[in-house]
């Protein structure tokens, strides 16, 4: 089975990007972990991050035509994009939400809102980026 991860705006930086808040994994190694923890589930993954956001509407778009699972961490776009919204609405196959830090557990009051939760069959949040491995698992036992 195919699965997309898909990573919105300024997670290409992570390892460099508030270490404190988002840790030292570096996004070439996420990328090459969820390969990794998607072979040993017998999925086929493929990573993608983008800051445009038309790029990510186009990725969902495509998931939505090909019935694809999607794991779906919209960063900043999760809190404020009806665009996203719109396209998270449009999936048939499962779609899990994922956040490294726990957007609930942070100071600024606009992180509390989600635009890809009602979409979300599970909502993974504060695990780090363990919490990609943890939906893998969620998509690979549906
Ligand atoms: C994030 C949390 C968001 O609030 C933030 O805008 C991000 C990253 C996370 O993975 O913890 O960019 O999605």
């Amino acid at each position: 089975m195919k699965v997309l991860v898909l990573n919105g705006p300024n997670l290409g930086r992570l390892g460099r990007r508030q270490p404190e808040i988002y840790g030292s994994t570096t996004y070439a190694q996420l990328a090459s972990k969820c390969i990794e923890w998607g072979r040993a589930l017998g999925l086929q993954v493929d990573v993608q991050q983008t800051n445009h956001e038309g790029e990510m509407l186009d990725w969902l778009n495509s998931a939505a035509d090909s019935a694809t699972p999607v794991v779906l961490n919209a960063a900043a776009w999760t809190h404020y994009s009806y665009a996203i919204f719109d396209a998270c609405a449009q999936l048939t196959a499962p779609l899990v939400e994922v956040h490294i830090s726990d957007p609930m557990q942070r100071p600024e009051e606009f992180r509390r809102a989600s635009v890809v939760t009602p979409y979300a069959v599970k909502v993974i949040a504060g695990h780090g980026i363990d919490g990609y491995r943890m939906a893998l698992e969620v998509i690979a036992a549906r």
